[in-house]
């Protein structure tokens, strides 16, 4: 009987695949790394077909290393990086341009030109996002505008736009989906989150045609079915959702007022706030948490754009690892004397900032810092910036005082990091024992909906906690740690 589940998880760095078995254990893994290009400052894309080509090796090597068939598998739940901007050619399914990442700053000068005229506030009431380059809406413009003629053959309807979950969907079917679901269509700028519609004058004030747009799905529906030339076997794919939006379902974070912070290429915090669409009034996004049988459940959200970035910095920029689990270990040798603080603002800052000119900058260095105070100095920063994101969450949001942080991604495996970020926070840190959240909260979406894993209440039910990190720094000590971080922020900030 085929009962397992397959996850793909497509993230900024490297794609990974997931089978589980019908008792949600792993029984295989394929990962692979592909090249992040840096055309110009501030700019960085990714080439569709290495992408494709890293879905489909993690795959084929996480069938092998669960021994199972194509034909073993119920069903498939995509997860993927977010905002990430795709079009391609409807005959031949060729993109037309490289992948504009979500971390890309190209369009800043616009998102200003348009915050200057006035368009924010119309745009953040309909989208809960704002006019930041971080999203899709003025990526797709930049394309339509600057690769030849690719306004008319779009308003032709020859080409089609996505995220990278509608591109991999269009491919693995062969091109018979042009889907994406409710929580990434979220992150586009054209989607009306409160109406769950594409909206019209989104899409004219980003000069968008509607030609371009793929069908929005709830996070578990059908998207479409493999094509059986690829993995030897048609598979139905049944669920979808933004990575973090997968990670907050995988935390099992479905009550309103329960958290999850991820700790991948960026770090993304969301709190669950029910059919309450929360409007922020410290900079946090308002965003679908996840959308299923046709409800929605909301979330704010707090973006922080380099995390384990910082870290891959630390290893491929600077060398002073080899590999990023020996960040930890170097940063707890470094002396405790020494106020080092590193602002992470290689693609500017997000939330609660939102400094699209910001670059990331190093401060408090003395003739005694070494590479054990640059490490520590990148990993506090991740944990100082999370702190921000929670500070304006308990101002948003009547019950986020009293919110324990589910937390989990790359990062979280050092206790030396979780302990540093409780003591920061002054608040419990939560690890589960399942640290691959994002596919999990994919293969849910699909194992549920293909009736081979349990309901909702079922599942969270069986979320466990592996560590719970409790604060233990004197609040003086605190205190004077976040008043350097302050300082270190407004210096690096240029608005
Ligand atoms: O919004 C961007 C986010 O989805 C990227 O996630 O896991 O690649 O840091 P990650």
């Amino acid at each position: 009987m085929s009962d397992y589940i397959l996850a793909i998880d497509q993230g900024t760095t490297s794609s990974r695949a997931i089978v589980f078995n019908k008792d949600r254990a792993i029984a295989g893994v394929g990962q692979k790394e592909f090249t992040q290009h840096f055309p110009r400052d501030g700019w960085v894309e990714h080439d569709p077909e290495e992408i494709w080509k890293s879905v489909v090796w993690a795959v084929q090597k996480a069938l092998k290393e669960a021994e199972v068939e194509a034909s073993d598998i119920a069903a498939i739940g995509i997860t993927n990086q977010r905002e990430t901007t795709l079009i391609w050619d409807r005959a031949t399914g060729k993109p037309i341009h490289n992948a504009i990442v979500w971390q890309d700053r190209r369009t800043a000068a616009y998102c200003a030109k348009l915050k200057k005229a006035g368009h924010e506030a119309v745009v953040t009431k309909k989208t809960g996002l704002l006019l930041d380059p971080y999203f899709s809406g003025t990526k797709v413009k930049w394309l339509l505008d600057n690769v030849k003629g690719a306004r008319k053959r779009a308003e032709a309807g020859e080409l089609a736009f996505g995220t990278v979950d509608s591109f991999l969907i269009w491919r693995l079917t062969g091109g018979q989906s042009h889907v994406t679901d409710a929580t990434n269509a979220g992150r586009t700028l054209l989607f009306d989150i409160a109406k769950n519609t594409w909206d019209k004058g989104l899409l004219e004030l980003f000069d968008v045609p509607a030609a371009l747009l793929p069908d929005v799905k709830d996070c578990a529906d059908d998207f479409g079915v493999t094509d059986p030339a690829l993995f030897g076997a048609a598979i139905p794919i049944l669920g979808v959702a933004g990575d973090q939006h997968a990670a907050t379902i995988g935390q099992a974070c479905f009550e309103p007022g329960m958290l999850k912070s991820t700790y991948g290429t960026g770090c993304f915090a969301l709190l669950n706030t029910g059919t309450d669409m929360v409007r922020s009034k410290n900079r946090l996004l308002t965003t679908i948490a996840y959308r299923l049988d046709g409800q929605t459940s909301y979330a704010l959200e707090g973006s922080i754009f380099i995390a384990g970035a910082a870290v891959q910095w630390i290893r491929d920029g600077l060398k002073l690892v080899k590999n990023a689990s020996e960040t930890g270990p170097l940063a707890e040798s470094a002396d405790p004397s020494q106020n080092v603080y590193m602002v992470p603002a290689f693609v500017g800052l997000g939330a609660p900032w939102w400094d699209a000119e910001a670059r990331g900058a190093i401060y408090g260095l003395t003739r005694n810092s070494g590479p054990a105070e640059i490490a520590k100095a990148a990993l506090e920063a991740v944990c100082y910036q999370t702190r921000d994101l929670l500070e304006a969450m308990r101002k948003d949001w009547k019950g986020g005082g009293d919110t324990v942080l589910r937390v989990d991604g790359g990062m979280v495996a050092s206790d030396w990091t979780m302990q540093f970020l409780a003591d920061i926070l002054d608040a419990p840190v939560d690890r589960p024992v399942i640290l691959e959240t994002t596919a999990l909260g994919a293969a849910w979406l699909a194992g549920s909906r293909a009736g081979v894993w349990p309901d909702m209440k079922k599942f969270a039910a069986s979320w466990a906690l592996d560590a719970e990190f409790k604060p233990k720094m004197d609040s003086a000590e605190r205190k004077r740690k976040i008043k350097g971080w302050d300082v270190a922020v407004r210096r690096t900030l240029t608005v």
